[in-house]
């Protein structure tokens, strides 16, 4: 395995740090993070402008054919139109974990996403990266934390961006979003075989952070 350009997947429930994680791991390595999150979103974002039902139907694929999504750096843009600042609210949260359900919003994304990882040093990071965008990926972790940890990173996140939402309603959102992440038939959250799992509670970002590159590190010394 050659630490030059390895293909990186880091999955798990909202609130386990990926975003944090990722970010950090991504930048220690030189590598390009692809926040396949942020592309649903942007998708949700497009499908809640334009008035759509959240369904599959006719009006729907149409929509989809009529946009491009695309990831620059940390930003994500929609027919060239950056949405990075308003895809993170709780309304299209909730709205993109019922879009991604359905099958054409994940036919949308998941071949570009394949095709940004061909030829390595990216770190994935989402919900099915290890599992279904990027199988084959070299390394793969699977990020998890208690629920109340993961709520109250949730709150603090959406707090930095002015967005006041009490706990009890954020552990209630996270849970109704973990219920349909993993019960979907389609692409559902779960830990692929051989992913690495990391329990992130009362860890620091760093602290995990370091937890991977030991396990990367590890695997490109001993296998060639
Ligand atoms: O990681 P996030 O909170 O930005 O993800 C937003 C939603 O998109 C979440 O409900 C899970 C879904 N998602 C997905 O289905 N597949 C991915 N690879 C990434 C995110």
């Amino acid at each position: 395995m050659n630490l030059e350009k390895l293909i990186i997947a880091i999955d798990g429930p909202a609130g386990a740090g990926k975003s944090t994680v990722s970010m950090a791991l991504a930048q220690r390595l030189g590598y390009r993070l692809i926040d396949t999150g942020a592309m649903y979103r942007a998708l949700a974002w497009s499908v809640a402008q334009a008035g759509l039902p959240a369904e599959d139907g006719p009006a729907l694929r149409r929509h989809l054919d009529s946009i491009e999504v695309t990831l620059d750096d940390d930003r994500v843009l929609i027919n060239g139109r950056d949405v990075s600042g308003e895809i993170r609210t709780p309304v299209i949260s909730a709205l993109t974990s019922r879009l991604t359900m359905l099958a054409p919003i994940r036919a949308k994304v998941t071949p570009l996403q394949r095709r940004m990882a061909t030829g390595g040093r990216v770190v994935l990071e989402g919900r099915d990266t290890g599992t279904v965008v990027c199988p084959g990926a070299d390394v793969k972790f699977y990020l998890d934390a208690s629920d109340e940890e993961r709520a109250r990173r949730r709150q603090a996140e959406l707090a930095a961006r002015g967005v006041t939402m009490a706990l009890p309603a954020v552990l209630e959102e996270i849970r109704t979003r973990d219920v349909q992440d993993k019960t979907r038939a389609l692409a559902p959250l779960r830990k692929a075989d051989d992913a690495v799992a990391i329990d992130t509670t009362g860890l620091t970002a760093e602290q995990v952070v370091n937890r991977m590159m030991q396990e990367i590190e590890q695997r490109c010394c001993t296998r060639s």
